[in-house]
């Protein structure tokens, strides 16, 4: 396939607090993993989808997506999973990143995404602004600093790259990052922001869960 999404689906979910990983959590009659691959699947726009899941639910994950899904399994950080996914890829132009936990991303945001980089952004991310102020703080809680808010964005997913790229920056990782263009930006390469959606929130806790119940 020309494109292709990785779905990084191994976190345990401590935030929501479920006794299983929070990828497997069911959102009315879905899991979250069901959820977020059919939105890929739904833009028209990905040609190959593989997930990654934790090793131990390997099999289980197979009853959550259809068979033309590929599953691998995931690592101890994120950025561990993701490298697991890219060795699964093979050739493709684009990667696709989404994460299992965004399961009420429009398709219309993902094909967005992948149009972007088609027309040449070596890496494309949708961002919304930031509503509260945010703080630095040192280990003991003190404020350090006060970025100015105009110039900060909220990061969702999916994170659109030329697969070269994306590969180039997880080559040269030294470290984790909580997204992936994060190492892009370590290699140097500019990332590209587009405006996000609301409903391409990330389901970390109860609350979060609540709301995405209300949305259905
Ligand atoms: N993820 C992953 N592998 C990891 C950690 C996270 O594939 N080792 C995935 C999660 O499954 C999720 C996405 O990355 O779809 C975003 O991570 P996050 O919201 O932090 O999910 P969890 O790590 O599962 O949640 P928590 O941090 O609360 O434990
Ligand atoms: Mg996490």
């Amino acid at each position: 396939g020309d494109v292709v999404a990785l779905v990084p689906a191994a976190g345990k979910g401590l935030r929501l607090g479920y006794d299983e990983p929070k990828a497997f959590v069911c959102l009315g009659t879905d899991s979250l993993l069901t959820r977020s691959v059919d939105g890929l699947r739904a833009s028209g726009a990905v040609d190959r989808i593989v997930v990654i899941v934790p090793a131990e639910l390997l099999d289980a994950a197979r009853g959550h997506v259809s068979d033309d899904v590929t599953v691998v399994a995931g690592g101890l950080e994120r950025t561990d999973s993701v490298r697991a996914g890219l060795a699964a890829v093979g050739d493709a132009a684009v990667v696709l990143v989404h994460d299992a936990a965004r399961a009420l991303t429009p398709p219309t945001l993902i094909a967005r995404v992948v149009a972007e980089v088609r027309a040449g952004r070596s890496a494309v991310i949708p961002v919304l602004p930031v509503v509260d102020t945010i703080k630095e703080v040192d280990i003991m809680g003190a404020v350090v600093g006060t970025p100015d808010r105009a110039s900060l964005r909220s990061v969702q997913t999916p994170q659109g790259f030329d697969a070269h790229v994306l590969r180039r920056a997880y080559d040269a990782a030294t470290d984790s990052s909580t997204d992936d263009a994060g190492l892009v930006e370590r290699i140097g390469e500019t990332v590209h922001t587009i405006v996000g959606d609301a409903l391409a929130f990330k389901i970390t806790t109860p609350h979060d869960l609540l709301l995405a119940q209300a949305l259905l």
